[in-house]
């Protein structure tokens, strides 16, 4: 890690060694790691990323651990696709999807566990664990057993299948009857007093900073140049400001030129403290009890809340609260326009982005990204409902009676 400074406390500015802790002593803050970015400048060239890997580790210069030790299945590097097809129905011209959900555990989440996990390695942990809405629990399972490291992963209960099938076959699942808020709370008592790495608690400052990725393949990927809107899924907030970090990070170091993005937060209806502050005007999202199909996004206390609030104001963006009913037509909208699946946390960012090209927020010529994080093979559930393929005997004489007419001959 040759250009990490340590931590710092993200309200008091104090510093702290490089160590597994994410909380100041003082105030409570976060904290977040500190780069020396002189030092950056000097490694850092658009042509080294060029000739790095094809995954997140081609900007390790601005990651907090070291390549050579990667714990690496290959996240990043995921398609930026042109969404003509969807741009046409929503009258955006210039509009991308970043499809994420081609990561290898199908969600973005394993660019923070890849990073978060070589950390833990580093500190030499033998234990990888998680709270998780669902996605991560997959990722910091299938990424524990790269690195040889006993896992165990907590979710709430109700869980869709695929989330909880997809960590298992991993490793160590624990069900836990309540909220992700609650997991979550669980999870902070029980490493009190064990050693084990926590890749969303103690280790969340590392963590974190997988997601600038994202931004910076974004920046790479539309030809060395940050886009005029991000459209973000956010239940924590902490891929929505690391996104902007990371563009403002290329911006700084003259990676790409002026960055002039507005960044846009996504959230369903049923769990949206954070585009309720937004909206409301209030600097501080209320804690509220998540009730939302979009399972993955279901946190009602974000820890980066406050800091996402204070982005969408710097970057002049916005933030909605999708309706619950839209969410799943989100889906099919991407499945039937771009040939995407992607799962709820899909349906809010697209439903979101819909809604934005209506109110002209988004104007029809001005570059968009929207994210897609995730899988909709995981999310089976939020659309199976309407979902009814017909079934026919073999014979042409069944297919011509049932099908034709439903299909060009
Ligand atoms: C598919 C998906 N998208 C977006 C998010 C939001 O992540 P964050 O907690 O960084 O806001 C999550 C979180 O679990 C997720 O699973
Ligand atoms: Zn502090």
């Amino acid at each position: 890690m040759p250009h990490v400074q340590g931590l710092r406390c993200k309200e008091c500015g104090r510093d702290y060694p490089a160590d597994p802790i994410y909380v100041c002593e003082y105030c409570f803050g976060p904290l977040e790691v500190a780069y020396d970015y002189d030092s950056i400048q000097k490694s850092i060239s658009r042509e080294k990323i060029k000739e790095g890997p094809l995954t997140l580790w081609r900007y390790d210069d601005l990651l907090p651990v070291d390549r050579e030790n990667a714990v690496d299945i290959g996240a990043g590097m995921t398609p930026l696709v042109r969404a003509k097809n969807l741009g046409k129905e929503l009258g955006l011209n210039n509009l991308w999807i970043k499809n994420d959900a081609a990561n290898p555990t199908h969600s973005f989440k394993d660019r923070v566990v890849s990073v978060a996990t070589t950390k833990a390695l580093e500190f030499e942990f033998e234990t990888i664990a998680c709270a998780s809405t669902g996605n991560l629990a997959g990722a910091t399972a299938a990424h524990g057993n790269k690195a040889q490291m006993d896992t165990v992963v907590f979710l709430p209960h109700n869980l869709e299948k695929g989330k909880i099938i997809g960590a298992a076959i991993f490793g160590n699942v624990v069900l836990v009857r309540g909220s992700y808020d609650d997991v979550n709370r669980l999870c902070s008592e029980l490493g009190d007093n064990r050693r084990w790495a926590f890749v969303n608690i103690n280790m969340r400052p590392y963590y974190s900073e997988g997601s600038k990725s994202l931004g910076y393949e974004i920046a790479e990927q539309l030809g060395w140049q940050a886009p005029k809107h991000v459209v973000v899924p956010v239940a924590s907030g902490s891929l929505f400001t690391k996104v902007w970090k990371g563009l403002n990070e290329f911006g700084k170091l003259g990676i790409i030129d002026n960055v002039d993005t507005r960044m846009h937060i996504a959230q369903p209806d049923g769990c949206s403290p954070v585009a309720r502050a937004v909206i409301d005007g209030q600097s501080h999202p209320r804690p509220v009890i998540a009730d939302t199909i979009a399972k993955s996004l279901a946190i009602g206390t974000p820890a980066d809340g406050i800091y996402s609030v204070s982005i969408t104001k710097e970057s002049d963006g916005s933030a909605t609260a999708v309706p619950e009913d839209e969410i799943g037509a989100g889906m099919r909208l991407l499945a039937e326009t771009e040939g995407i699946f992607a799962e709820t946390a899909g349906g809010v960012v697209i439903s979101t982005l819909k809604r934005l090209a209506e109110q002209g927020v988004i104007g029809p010529d001005e570059e968009t990204v929207a994210l897609i994080t995730g899988s909709g093979l995981k999310t089976l559930e939020a659309v199976e409902d309407k979902i009814d393929p017909p079934v026919i005997d073999a014979t042409v004489e069944s297919f011509d009676e049932v099908v034709m007419g439903t299909v060009s001959s």
